[in-house]
Formats: structure tokens, sequence, C-alpha cells
């Protein structure tokens, strides 16, 4: 994971449009299956406001999108160029640069991330009805509390950028951290200065310390995912 910055979003998708051919005619796309699928596989590397996501990886779809309809693209367009960016990340001379990993999904799973993005991204609004709760909000407003001396704070299962609680406690003393990640997202658990966990995809990201009383921010190392919220604060006493 790098950081990176996204030149000409626009010109990308006009490109990506000349070579899709741009009618794509899937007859029964799940928009909530999409936006599940979404926040678990996309949402770590591209914001989309109305998923929740947050990731800088990639660009900002809303952004690439808003445009893409202000120079007057179509919802069947944006999708044609969704799926085919999906299934075809890092074509020559398209947009491609090799940043976005291949074969994130299936050819289904595809076609429902394609139609929700393709409604949502730089529309503005929000979603309604079954979509609002489509994905499970994250967090927990509960601090993680530690026992048996060790701490366990997980990842957000749904591969939103976040732990699961922005809040920790634990007595001074030798304790283990432990970060359970089910969500599939590239994560570790740090506090500087102190120690780290290795960088995981799923199982367990964990380090051992002796916490003297105060205060310390946990944080995720990976690039981008500190920027989108992944912290939270431990209070030692
Ligand atoms: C590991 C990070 C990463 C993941 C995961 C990822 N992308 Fe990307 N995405 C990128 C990067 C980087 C670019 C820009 C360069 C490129 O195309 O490779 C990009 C480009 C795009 C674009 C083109 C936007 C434009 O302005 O031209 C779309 C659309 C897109 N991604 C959708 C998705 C979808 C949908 C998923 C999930 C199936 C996804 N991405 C998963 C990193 C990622």
């Amino acid at each position: 994971m790098r950081g990176f910055t996204f030149a000409l979003p626009t010109v990308a998708i006009v490109a990506a449009l000349a070579v899709s051919g741009c009618s794509i005619k899937d007859d029964n796309p799940d928009l909530i299956a999409g936006k599940q699928v979404f926040v678990q596989k996309c949402g770590s590397c591209h914001i989309l406001e109305r998923a929740g996501t947050k990731g800088v990886t990639g660009p900002n779809l809303d952004e690439a999108f808003h445009r893409a309809r202000v120079d007057g693209l179509g919802e069947d367009a944006i999708r044609g160029v969704v799926k085919k960016q999906i299934e075809y990340p890092s074509r020559a001379g398209v947009a491609g640069n090799g940043l976005m990993p291949a074969n994130l999904v299936d050819s289904e799973g595809a076609s429902d991330i394609a139609a929700y993005v393709s409604k949502v991204a730089g529309a503005g609004g929000k979603d309604s009805g079954l979509l609002a709760t489509a994905v499970k909000a994250a967090g927990s407003d509960k601090p993680a509390i530690a026992e048996g001396g060790v701490l366990k704070i997980p990842a957000d299962p749904t591969g939103q950028l976040l732990f699961v609680n922005s809040k920790a406690e634990a007595p001074a003393g030798q304790i283990k951290i432990e970060m359970d990640n089910e969500s599939g997202v590239p994560h570790n658990i740090a506090i500087e200065g102190v120690g780290k966990g290795a960088v995981i995809e799923k199982g367990i990201s964990e380090f051992s310390a002796d916490l003297k009383a105060g205060t310390y921010e946990y944080i995720c190392e990976v690039t981008g995912h500190l920027a989108a919220g992944m912290k939270g604060t431990l209070t030692v006493k």
C-alpha cells in the first residue's frame, strides 16, 4: 500500500468509456449486496459518501463520477465504467497503474457493485429504505476493557476503516494488545513509541507492552487508515 495522488479522473473515465462500449445489461443487480460488497472490498481505498467509506489510496468516487455526471454521462454508462474498472483494473493506458488489485470480486459481485456505485456516486443525498441499513453501523460506544492481561480491540468486521472500539481501558503494567481482523482489509494496531502488531488481512495483529499510567493513541499504520479515522484512545490507570 502506498500513498497515491490521482490525477485527472475525468480523463480516465472518458478514456475508459471509449473502450467499454458502455452498454451493460445485467438483469437483476442486487443493490443491497452491491453496497455490502463495496464496503468490504472497495471502501478501504475509495471514498464513497453514501456507503460511508473513507479510503484514500484510490480516487474519490464521488468526485470522479460527479464530474462524469456533469459531463453528461448517465447511470448506465457509469455502471459500465465501474464494471470494467473492477474486471480490468490495470489495462494499459486507461486509468490503470497497477495499484488497484484485480479479481477482487466475481462477475456477479462486480455487477452488483457497479449498479450500486452508478446510482450513488456523486449523486448527493442519502441511501434510504433497505439500502440505508444494508451495512451495519460501524463501531461501538463502549470502551474495550482489558481482561486477564489481554486488551482486545477488533477491527471493524465489515471492512470500514475503524476499530470497533474508539476507547479502551487497561491497568498499568504488562499487557497484550490484540486486534482481531475478520474484514479481509489489511490492518495492524500500533501505539507510537510503545509497540506494534504485524499488518494482516485476516487473523490477529498483536503486541505486548509494559504500560505506565497515562493516555495513549492506538492507530492502524496502513497508509490512509489513520486519516480515515482508524484510531482510538487508551486510558491506563
Ligand atoms: C488497494 C486499493 C484499491 C481497492 C481495494 C480498490 N481500488 Fe479502485 N482504484 C484504486 C486506484 C489506485 C485507482 C486509480 C488507478 C488505477 O486505476 O489502478 C482506482 C481506480 C478506480 C476507479 C476509476 C476511477 C476514475 O476516476 O477513473 C473506479 C471506478 C474504481 N477504482 C472502483 C473500485 C471498486 C468498485 C472497487 C472494489 C471492487 C475498487 N475500486 C477497489 C485502488 C483500489
